[in-house]
């Protein structure tokens, strides 16, 4: 394993996948005997489904306070929670069905609500609800997981789109006419810029190109605008993502 300021270079994807799995136990064990809860912010595509397989296994779950976690999503794509393409779907088979989770602690977003700004606002108001934020505060989840599209896009944070620049919203909702299902739901910058720990997970030699792009300076990309301004940022990657990276060159 290599690494250098915020980046961990994991040998294969089962490796990130463990690494994630205890970073996510750690920060669960942390923030329960600070703060009596755990908040836990997951990362929809396809990338996070080991991670998230891992921490349903005994070794890691049985570690982990599930009655004291509660778990967000940050964002999701407009279909129906059985649907092949939903977040909350991939989440529900990898992880929450196999765990002891209290299921009023899970707070999906409706992403097959037709109305799309009324589902962010909805989410958006069940988030302060649950964290118990006041007006004008920002959720600050305890961990956000992130992925990395191709395109340097991460959550539903797209290359161009007017939502970049959203200040005041926690949720927003996405018109994405390059992606699969152009219609989506979204944390927005601001609420991921305001958690005490960010993480990426990155897998496989297609993102190489990408991450080396996003890790540079100034690439104005939406992953690299993740920048938690009182937290951690950290970045899990495999051998494949980070071939193109100075510090897999360096080795
Ligand atoms: C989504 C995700 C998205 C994802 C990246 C990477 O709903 O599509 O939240 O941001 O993390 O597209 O996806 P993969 O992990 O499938 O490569």
């Amino acid at each position: 394993m290599a690494s250098d300021a915020n980046l961990t270079i994991c040998a294969d994807p089962a490796t990130l996948a463990e690494t994630a799995a205890h970073l996510i136990v750690d920060a669960a064990t942390e923030a329960v005997r600070a703060r009596g809860r755990f908040l836990l912010c997951l990362a929809g595509g396809e990338t996070p489904r080991e991670t998230y397989r891992c921490l349903a296994l005994p070794a890691f779950s049985e570690r982990m306070r599930w009655d004291q976690t509660w778990i967000f999503f940050g964002d999701e794509r407009a279909v129906p929670p059985d649907h092949p393409e939903s977040n909350y779907r991939m989440a529900y088979e990898s992880l929450l069905s196999k765990v002891p989770i209290p299921e009023h602690q899970v707070l999906r977003m409706h992403g097959e609500q037709s109305d799309a700004d009324a589902a962010a606002a909805a989410y958006a108001a069940e988030l302060a609800g649950a964290i118990g934020t006041k007006r004008g505060e920002l959720p600050r989840f305890d961990v956000v997981l992130l992925g990395l599209g191709i395109d340097g896009h991460t959550a539903s944070l797209f290359p161009g789109s007017p939502v970049l620049r959203e200040v005041f919203r926690a949720v927003a909702a996405v018109h994405v006419a390059a992606a699969q299902i152009p219609q989506r739901l979204t944390l927005t910058f601001p609420v991921l810029n305001a958690a005490a720990r960010v993480v990426f997970l990155v897998t496989g030699p297609e993102k190489a190109k990408i991450l080396r792009t996003v890790l540079s300076e100034h690439s104005g990309l939406p992953a690299a605008l993740v920048r938690p301004t009182d937290g951690e940022l950290i970045w899990l990657t495999d051998r494949a993502a980070a071939a193109l990276h100075p510090v897999s060159q360096a080795r």
